[in-house]
């Protein structure tokens, strides 16, 4: 059970984004030009919208931190609207004025993804590592695209997705066959090794992974339950997704 964590419940899915957006504001004050970490997906898009807001009204100021992507599908053109480096483009760092020389994403079109994943792992390590991590959960358990498997990859890696994970990303595709099979992501350890997580969940498919996730064994299938060796994780949750926490 993981045991040194925050649990915030919020109603819903805009009191959980604003919420999360907070609470990653303060990180960014206290530590104004650190490393942080960001998740893509549905479910964090609400808190880039309440940072972007928070940057516009002068509550806060993400400008001077570096952005590390947690993953990147592979193979993609950057400037494919279903790319990594699209979303975070679009949903926060052209708000919030993040000069594209401090956001690092993994490249999606690498000739070498082995080679691409050593150099951000470099990156990362060049800038004294990574201060709060966002992320998100998949309904498997994945983070990242870590997913659920015999053995996990501690660094960031080319990996496979799985097949749940091709069905549940098909929505942003025109067919599932045009989702990519492969992407490159942070590995357990790069995670791991944040100073501080920020978890985000939101919605009743939600449910059962987190308390899968928090309170079932530690197992590489839901790669998630790794986060209960973490010292330091804060989970934000709208009350549908918190349903099996109590
Ligand atoms: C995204 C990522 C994934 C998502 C997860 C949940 O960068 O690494 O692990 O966080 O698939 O996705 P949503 O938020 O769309 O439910």
């Amino acid at each position: 059970m993981l045991r040194n964590f925050k649990l915030y419940t919020e109603d819903d899915y805009t009191a959980m984004s604003q919420k999360a957006a907070e609470i990653f504001a303060s990180a960014v004050a206290a530590n104004p030009t650190g490393a942080f970490g960001f998740a893509t997906g549905s479910t964090p898009e609400g808190m880039y919208k309440a940072l972007i807001q928070m940057q516009k009204s002068g509550k806060a100021d993400f400008t001077h931190i570096t952005a590390f992507n947690l993953d990147e599908y592979y193979p993609i053109k950057p400037d494919d609207p279903q790319s990594y480096k699209y979303f975070m483009r679009l949903h926060l760092f052209d708000g919030i004025n993040l000069p594209a020389n401090r956001t690092f994403i993994p490249n999606g079109q690498a000739n070498d993804p082995a080679v691409e994943c050593i150099a951000f792992e470099e990156k990362i390590a060049a800038t004294g590592g990574i201060d709060t991590q966002i992320l998100g959960i998949g309904t498997n358990g994945h983070i990242g695209f870590n997913e659920p498997a015999q053995e996990l990859s501690a660094t960031t890696s080319y990996v496979k997705l799985a097949d749940a994970t091709i069905e549940s990303n098909a929505r942003f595709f025109a067919t599932p066959e045009n989702v990519p099979r492969h992407a490159l992501s942070m590995g357990l350890h790069t995670i791991l090794m944040a100073k501080r997580i920020l978890l985000l969940a939101s919605g009743k498919g939600k449910a059962e992974i987190m308390h899968q996730a928090l309170f079932g064994p530690i197992t590489t299938q839901v790669p998630a339950s790794l986060l209960q060796l973490h010292r330091d994780v804060t989970i934000v949750v709208d009350q549908e997704a918190a349903k099996l926490l109590q």
